[in-house]
Order: C-alpha cells, then sequence, then structure tokens
C-alpha cells in the first residue's frame, strides 16, 4: 500500500490566513467522506478531523486562539498542530490530525489507506 495518497481540499485561496474552515472530502460509492477543519494560522496550514473526541461534536464550531481551538459545546481545548488536549493531554484522547500540503497552489491532506479508498 502507498503512504503517498493525498487528497486535493482546493486552492489555497480558499484558506485566508487566521481564519479556519470546516469541509468534507468527499466519499464516493455511497461512503461518506472525511469532516475536516483546516487552520490557517499566520501563513501555517494544518487540518484536524473535525469531530471533537469529547462527545463527538463538530470541533469546528469553535473558535481559534493562537495554536489552540476551543470546542464550543464544553469548553475543551486542543493544540492544533498535535491535536493534543492541552488541559488533560495524558488523559483525554486527542483530536486527529492529518499531514497538509500546498502543492500547486493546492490544499491536500493525506488521509490514511483506509479512508482515501473511500475518496
Ligand atoms: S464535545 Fe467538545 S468538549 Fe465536549
Amino acid at each position: 500500500m502507498s503512504n503517498d495518497t493525498w487528497t486535493d481540499l482546493g486552492p489555497e485561496s480558499d484558506f485566508p490566513a487566521d481564519e479556519h474552515s470546516c469541509l468534507n472530502t468527499e466519499g464516493t460509492n455511497g461512503t461518506p467522506g472525511t469532516a475536516v477543519v483546516v487552520v490557517n494560522v499566520k501563513g501555517e496550514m494544518y487540518a484536524l478531523e473535525n469531530r471533537c473526541p469529547h462527545a463527538g461534536r463538530p470541533l469546528g464550531d469553535g473558535a481559534c486562539a493562537g495554536m489552540t481551538i476551543i470546542c464550543p459545546y464544553h469548553g475543551y481545548t486542543y493544540h492544533i498542530k498535535t491535536g493534543k488536549n492541552i488541559d488533560f493531554p495524558e488523559e483525554e484522547t486527542p483530536v486527529r490530525t492529518f499531514p497538509l500540503r500546498v502543492e500547486g497552489g493546492r490544499v491536500q491532506i493525506q488521509l490514511t489507506n483506509d479512508e482515501a479508498e473511500q475518496t
């Protein structure tokens, strides 16, 4: 299996600095895509799953502050780059993060092979 499976999320201009965007990768054959949040922190972009590990709510409904994103439902705060829970890094499950790259002006993330085969 190849580890080099990248999913295109759109042009870099769709992800302005100091904003975060929620989107879904496209599934095929009736399979769901993956819900992601792309955060642009001063020109550096990061991708996290748009699902808070605490109770499964959409993390992207929250606000970003520096390198953190705060879930609006119960206030858990996660590190945007590592996905770790800031307040309970050892006790709580981190948010999934995805490798992200910009190729030819397009933002791409690397899903696991299983997910990529669904898209
Ligand atoms: S669902 Fe995010 S903190 Fe509870």
